[in-house]
């Protein structure tokens, strides 16, 4: 498929730290035409816009402007990083009952305006938050993408490539489950430059805790970044802007995001991280791994996790 350019317009709701980071990753990376940047305090949308506009000569052309719902009438992606995150000691989890109210409103407004495009979802819980999209936009599932385990995929990917030496990406490998504590490993399709890990010998090869350590790392880091800087901003940014791209470029990129599932890995009415094509139309369709048991009780036992949070908001 010749993959063409689409020129595309791209409305971000929330100028916090995760919504500033991201659009100042796609004014670098230069694959969006237009920026609409809506926060709850307009001048802090207009002061990054600004900001961000005096970039430009070091960059390529790009149109950024602080706007408001209607903006969103003939975008073709909207992209949700409004509400609050993770203090010190506080689960993804725990955000749930004030971010949903946040996300109705967002999302009803956002819906208001005519909007007929791809909702890319970052705020945590984030596969939660993905489903109440869902639930709240009307619009089908295949529309509606939530950052899912882009981000722990990416840190996985990082420990791997840290361990054995090699370019993170010559590391494939993915974390799968909720972006959160009941996230899973899939050591069992993880490959070292093509090379499977299973296929490597000691001493080369990390012992099994040396593996589970490693994942316990890649679990538990945003805990850990948190307690340093106060809040994680630029991983989950750049993921976004790899998810943005794939749409853009209508690339059929397999990424690791938040989707609904419908008897996929033997699940339905839950959103979770799983790897799906993601091109100009949003989901094209998911991939389903051929899981180990261990890591497919994992994946139902995350499953199950999410499902109890869906229920306290929607039942
Ligand atoms: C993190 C946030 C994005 O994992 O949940 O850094």
């Amino acid at each position: 498929m010749i993959n063409e350019l689409k020129s595309m317009k791209v409305v971000l709701i929330g100028a916090g730290s995760v919504g500033a980071s991201y659009a100042f990753a796609l004014l670098n990376q230069g694959f969006v035409r237009d920026l609409v940047i809506i926060d709850l305090n307009h001048g802090k949308a207009e002061g990054d816009a600004i900001d961000l506009l005096h970039g430009m000569p070091f960059s390529s052309p790009m149109n950024i402007w602080a706007g408001t719902y209607e903006d969103c009438k003939d975008a073709d992606l909207v992209v949700n990083c409004a509400g609050a995150n993770q203090g010190p000691g506080e689960t993804r989890l725990d955000l749930l009952e004030k971010n949903a109210k946040i996300f109705k409103v967002i999302t009803e407004s956002v819906m208001k305006s005519g909007f007929k495009g791809i909702f890319l979802i970052a705020t945590n819980p984030v596969d939660v938050l993905t489903y109440a999209t869902w639930k709240y936009s009307g619009l089908p599932a295949h529309r509606i993408i939530g950052s899912g385990t882009v981000l722990d995929t990416a840190r996985f990917r990082y420990a791997l490539a840290d361990k054995f030496e090699v370019d993170a990406r010559n590391v494939h490998a993915y974390i799968l489950g909720e972006h959160g504590d009941s996230s899973l490993p899939v050591y069992s399709h993880v490959t070292i430059g093509g090379k499977p890990l299973k296929d490597y010998q000691d001493p080369n090869k990390p012992n099994s805790e040396e593996l589970e350590q490693l994942f316990v790392g890649v679990r538990d880091a945003a805990y850990d970044i948190i307690q340093k800087k106060g809040s994680t901003y630029y991983g989950i940014a750049m993921g976004l802007a790899r998810i943005t791209k794939a749409i853009i470029k209508n690339e059929n990129a397999v990424l690791p995001v938040s989707a609904l599932l419908d008897g996929e890995y033997g699940q339905k009415d839950v959103c979770i991280g799983v790897p799906a094509i993601i091109n100009s139309n949003g989901i094209r369709e998911l991939v389903e791994l051929n899981l180990t048991e261990t890591e497919q009780k994992q994946f139902n036992k995350s499953a199950d996790v999410l499902k109890q949070s869906i229920n306290q908001i929607f039942n």
